[in-house]
């Protein structure tokens, strides 16, 4: 176990915010972290790799990290193999691992930041996959009584970037494992946008399908090495099939898709038709290459990315109808 009293997050959030919290506690094992339990008091924040989150200052309580590695197959299913994963696990080294092995049903999701634990939490997805298609169970220790619960996937409450963790049970669990289905002989998921290309291409295997999508990332997400970003600013609103037709014939070229509840429309492709594509306020500017990602153009202060997120929203509603929401997280 590690600990640090005010400890500087600047390397633990992507979106480059230079705060302190006043406690930062890293821990290895489940046992490890119930016994911290009582010292946690009432502000605390647990975090993953930092990759989707916009602090709004200094942090005055306690900043928990999960440190729980290790991926075993836990069950060999014939076609599938049940993998059990360390929540502090980077997720896209076990994507890379996955792809090694020559299983499938993660290759879609390379390169997206964060860890493991972070991926039950948010859902996250990426070119017609969502982490929710192969998460079978999540292990969890309630964070006031310590308590050890596992939660089959059909517990979750999954949906577009959305689960239990982060509505019903928020700040009340920390994940310590996420259990995963992967096939052996995967069928390919190459709908996507431009990933239609890659189904004229024979033979085409996993690890074909991750240095794709790491091509794409590449090309159109910023590095947040490089430029602070927390990925998606925003999350891609649903809207009523009404509501679609009457703003599809003002905009007839408008890309969307059909979902189970309405139509989804791209956010960013509603910031870049308000023009704010590559603009800034400030330092903090949307992405040039992506308008649904907005960066930090070095040294941004947090009222600066609020000021553009609020900016582009007003914008976005005024023209559209629409209110579009923060896939991030913001923390105060
Ligand atoms: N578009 C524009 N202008 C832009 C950005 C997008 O016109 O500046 C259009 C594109 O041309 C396309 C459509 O909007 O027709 C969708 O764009 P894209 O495929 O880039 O995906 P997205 O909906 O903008 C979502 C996820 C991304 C994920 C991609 C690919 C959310 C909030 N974001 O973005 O996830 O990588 O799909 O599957 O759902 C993330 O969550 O951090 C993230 C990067």
């Amino acid at each position: 176990m590690k600990e640090y009293a005010n400890y500087s997050l600047l390397n633990h959030n992507t979106f480059g915010m230079n705060v302190e919290t006043k406690r930062f506690v890293e821990y290895d094992s489940e046992e490890e972290l119930i016994g911290l339990l009582p010292s946690l008091g009432n502000k605390f924040l647990h975090m993953g790799g930092g990759s989707n989150l916009l602090f709004l200052g200094n942090f005055d309580g306690t900043v928990l990290h999960s440190a729980i590695r290790g991926i075993e197959v836990v069950e060999n299913c014939g076609e599938e193999m049940l993998v059990r994963v360390g929540a502090g696990v980077v997720w896209d080294d076990f994507v890379a691992w996955a792809v090694e092995q020559g299983w499938g049903g993660i290759e879609n999701l390379s390169l997206i930041p964060g860890e493991v634990g972070a991926s039950a939490v948010q859902n996250i997805g990426a070119y017609g996959v969502e982490a929710k298609d192969v998460i079978v169970r999540v292990e969890a220790i309630h964070l006031k009584t310590g308590e050890k619960r596992c939660f089959m996937a059909d517990e979750c409450g999954y949906a577009y970037r959305q689960s239990v963790f982060k509505n019903e049970l928020k700040g009340q669990y920390a994940i310590t494992y996420v259990t995963y289905k992967l096939a052996v002989h995967p069928t390919l998921k190459l709908g996507y946008g431009n990933m239609k290309v890659l189904s004229e291409k024979e033979n085409v295997t996993v690890a074909d399908i991750r240095q794709f999508i790491i091509d794409v990332r590449n090309a159109k997400l910023p590095d947040p090495k490089v430029l602070g970003n927390a990925g998606s600013f925003f999350m891609n609103p649903v809207v009523s099939r009404d509501k679609f037709r009457k703003i599809q014939l003002a905009y007839p070229q408008m890309p969307y898709y059909e979902v189970e509840n309405g139509v989804k429309i791209p956010a960013g492709w509603m910031i870049e038709q308000c023009g704010w594509k590559g603009k800034s306020l400030g330092r903090a500017g949307v992405h040039e290459k992506q308008a649904l990602v907005l960066v930090n153009l070095g040294g941004a202060s947090s009222e600066e990315i609020v000021a553009l997120c609020n900016a582009v929203c007003k914008d976005v509603k005024d023209t559209f109808g629409i209110d579009i929401h923060p896939e991030v997280n913001f923390i105060s």
